[in-house]
């Protein structure tokens, strides 16, 4: 969906039938055997809350707001809103149920491998009334069809994989018009409480995660997508991770020891785009006489210097490590303190365990918008101590996006494998702003090294010495 959107190319031509499922076959093998009427039950959880977030970011500014293009960077909202509901009508209503196209014409213009976001405003786009009356439409439709469809049988519907995927789907794109508010000008039209401040004791900077093997993706969780899959052993040598995200604390000493003007830092293309667009703090961060204030969803204010650093890009957080003396973790060390119980060997779905993610474990969902201070949710830690994997800010790893071995694209090569390569790095642990639903110790996001609009962050690893 979203080659564009990256700002790449791709070779889909002007082929405008999009949904094709790659794996037809009836002898699926996915299903988890987890009882289907549960995931039935999930899945209208899931859609619900997906939509309900969807229609608070929609509602929250007047229509010309909704059509205007507030960064060459993002989409309209109206059209994230209209491509949400073409999503679900092309993969739950036709590719499911098996029905004709509601609205075939619009398919193209929801395409985000035809229309570079830059260009989207400029499309004959469904004003915000149609786009909201056909998305409302679809989802009466598919909660009909989700009542009684079959959840096996086939790969798309086995765990209600289909319904997981399209939630999932929604979610991230509330999450990229989140983006859009945040770059957007003006009063702020989003407000929400700050994150409780649960923290506890002083930690240690770092802990260390013994070497060996242990089990990186998974097979078994019923709407991981397919960059996640299958389960595989990975050996990763003995490492320190910083037990919090890098903090705006942490990251001012870089700044004032001079780490943009030290091109010993930086990899030689991200020295280059910070001095062609005169990068030297993250981004929306503004000096004002001895202090620095950011702005965050319309409000100005001092640069917190206990919360995790916010809005910097790959290079950024590559030069800080370098400069730390450190480097970024792995991802498959990022995954191994995530997941990895020393106890049992066993990897878990989460850093706490296989709960799924309370307001205790982890700053998610949007329910607050901005990351919680470094040391915060004690409940949500690891094993070994590391503390807001999940949620707060998403962390750069070192790594490129890369198939794991066994990987087969599903449902459609445009989510994951066309992004597969060297020009884009993974993201793990997900932000403030991603729903449970889009969050899990396996989940990966990738972009771009250059980007800063994305909810990043980072924290920093070291080898552990052999002696
Ligand atoms: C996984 C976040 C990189 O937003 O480009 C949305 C998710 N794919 N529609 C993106 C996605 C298709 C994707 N990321
Ligand atoms: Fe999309």
């Amino acid at each position: 969906m979203t080659a564009t959107e990256r700002g790449t190319k791709t070779e889909r031509g002007t082929e405008t039938k999009r949904v094709t499922e790659t794996e037809p076959s009836t002898e699926t093998g996915r299903g988890t055997g987890i009882d289907p009427e549960v995931l039935r039950a999930r899945a209208v959880d899931a859609l619900t809350i997906a939509r309900e977030r969807t229609a608070l970011l929609t509602s929250c500014v007047d229509d010309g707001e909704l059509t205007a293009q507030h960064s060459p960077l993002m989409s309209p909202l109206v059209w994230d809103l209209a491509h949400i509901g073409n999503q679900e009508e092309q993969w739950l209503w036709r590719a499911v149920a098996g029905r004709d196209a509601l609205r075939p014409e619009i398919d193209s213009l929801y395409d985000a491998f035809e229309h570079p976001r830059a260009t989207r405003p400029s499309l004959p786009l469904l004003p915000p009334r149609e786009a909201r009356a056909y998305a409302a439409d679809v989802r009466l439709r598919i909660l009909d069809v989700l009542e009684s469809a079959p959840l096996e049988g086939r790969p798309l519907l086995d765990d209600g994989f289909a319904f997981g995927m399209i939630a999932q789907h929604e979610q991230q794109h509330d999450e990229t018009m989140l983006i859009t508010h945040q770059l957007r000008r003006g009063p702020a039209a989003l407000t929400a409480p700050p994150p409780p401040s649960l923290r506890s004791g002083p930690l240690p900077r770092e802990v260390l995660v013994p070497g060996g093997p242990f089990t990186m993706g998974t097979s078994d969780e019923p709407w991981a997508l397919d960059n996640e899959r299958p389960a595989h052993a990975r050996v990763v040598p003995a490492f320190f991770v910083d037990t919090t995200p890098v903090t705006n604390g942490a990251y001012l000493a870089f700044m004032a020891d001079g780490g943009y003007t030290d091109r010993r830092w930086w990899r030689p293309d991200g020295w280059a785009q910070i001095r062609e667009h005169g990068i030297g703090a993250p981004l929306f961060w503004r000096r004002d006489g001895g202090q620095w204030l950011r702005r965050r969803f319309g409000v100005t204010e001092p640069v917190p210097v206990d919360e995790p650093v916010l809005h910097v890009s790959w290079y950024e957080a590559d030069a800080y490590a370098r400069w730390a003396g450190r480097r970024l973790p792995t991802e498959a060390e990022w995954e191994k303190a995530a997941r990895y119980d020393p106890v049992s060997g066993r990897s878990r779905r989460y850093p706490w365990g296989d709960a799924d993610p309370g307001p205790e474990h982890a700053n998610l969902g949007q329910r607050h918008l901005r990351p919680a201070v470094a040391g915060s949710y004690p409940e949500g830690a690891s094993p070994l101590g590391v503390r807001q994997l999940i949620g707060d800010v998403w962390e750069w790893t070192a790594s490129d996006f890369l198939p794991y071995p066994g990987f087969t694209a599903f449902p459609y090569k445009e989510y994951s494998e066309v992004f597969f390569g060297p020009e884009h790095k993974v993201l793990r642990g997900g932000s403030f702003a991603v729903d449970p639903v889009a969050c899990r110790g396996t989940f990966r996001n990738w972009d771009l090294p250059v980007r800063r609009q994305i909810f990043s962050g980072f924290r920093t690893a070291r080898t552990a010495e052999l002696d």
